[in-house]
């Protein structure tokens, strides 16, 4: 049964004191859930993700990173090696945030590659892809997720692909207060499922995780949750209060 997820990607917020406060007051609200099948990853910026994974000892959650370099520990100014991450007791890694790909002009290539450092440093990529608004009104968002996930993750093969998780974020949905209806979402999603089942078969597709992500809030998740192919959820403005981000882990059914 493939595992259900529920990230906060924190994006570039907080001081030291308020990330501190959040992840506190995350682990502690849900310190005596059972999670049978669900986890729940925080993704702080770099600079938390210590403090983080020393909490995540002690409570119910994994801590993943927003980005890792696409090159091993070296003479590059300013990146984080995937090695490093993983040193301090990281697990996860988005990999191809649409931001990263907008603001920072991370192409395919350079996502594969962060992949590869991913997988061999032990951290699961949280693979993102999704189209913008005006692919979406020319009705090309199939073609363009497909491209994404053909260059991005398909030259793995079976046994590393199992270790990936995928997520949907629309661009036109991110931080927009503009949300996929459910259906959407789901066709998108089954779309993916489809493209895995084809490259690398049935059994395989039905293993990796698919989450949503564009303004996800408590209001909205359940709805969205309970979509056959949708697998959790990847909550960026969601993930900054603590209530709002207990609700939406609340949301996602624990089966
Ligand atoms: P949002 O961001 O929930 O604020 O729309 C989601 C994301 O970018 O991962």
């Amino acid at each position: 049964m493939r595992k259900k997820i529920i990230a906060g990607n924190w994006k570039m917020n907080k001081t030291f004191e308020e990330a501190n406060g959040l992840i506190n007051e995350v682990a502690k609200g849900i310190a005596n859930k059972e999670f049978f099948n669900k986890e729940v990853v925080l993704c702080p910026p770099f600079l938390y993700t210590e403090m983080a994974a020393d909490f995540a000892d002690d409570y119910n959650f994994s801590v993943g990173v927003q980005d890792i370099s696409q090159y091993p520990m070296g003479a590059y100014t300013g990146e984080i090696a995937a090695e490093m991450a993983r040193s301090v007791g990281v697990q996860y890694s988005i990999i191809g945030h649409s931001e990263r790909r907008s603001y920072f002009n991370e192409t395919d290539d350079i996502l594969s590659r962060k992949v590869d450092m991913a997988l061999e440093n032990e951290l699961t990529p949280i693979f993102c892809c999704g189209e913008h608004l005006d692919v979406r009104k020319a009705d090309k968002q199939f073609k363009v997720v497909g491209e994404q996930l053909t260059e991005g993750l398909f030259y793995l093969d079976k046994k590393d692909i199992t270790r990936v998780v995928v997520a949907y974020e629309p661009v036109w949905a991110i931080g927009t207060g503009e949300t996929a209806s459910p259906l959407q979402a789901q066709e998108m999603h089954e779309f993916i499922r489809n493209q895995l089942a084809g490259k690398y078969g049935e059994d395989v597709a039905a293993e990796i995780p698919i989450l949503y992500g564009g303004s996800v809030k408590p209001s909205n998740a359940h709805d969205l949750f309970i979509q056959p192919d949708i697998d959790g959820g990847l909550i960026g403005g969601g993930s900054l209060k603590s209530q709002d981000f207990l609700q939406i882990i609340e949301a996602m059914k624990d089966e």
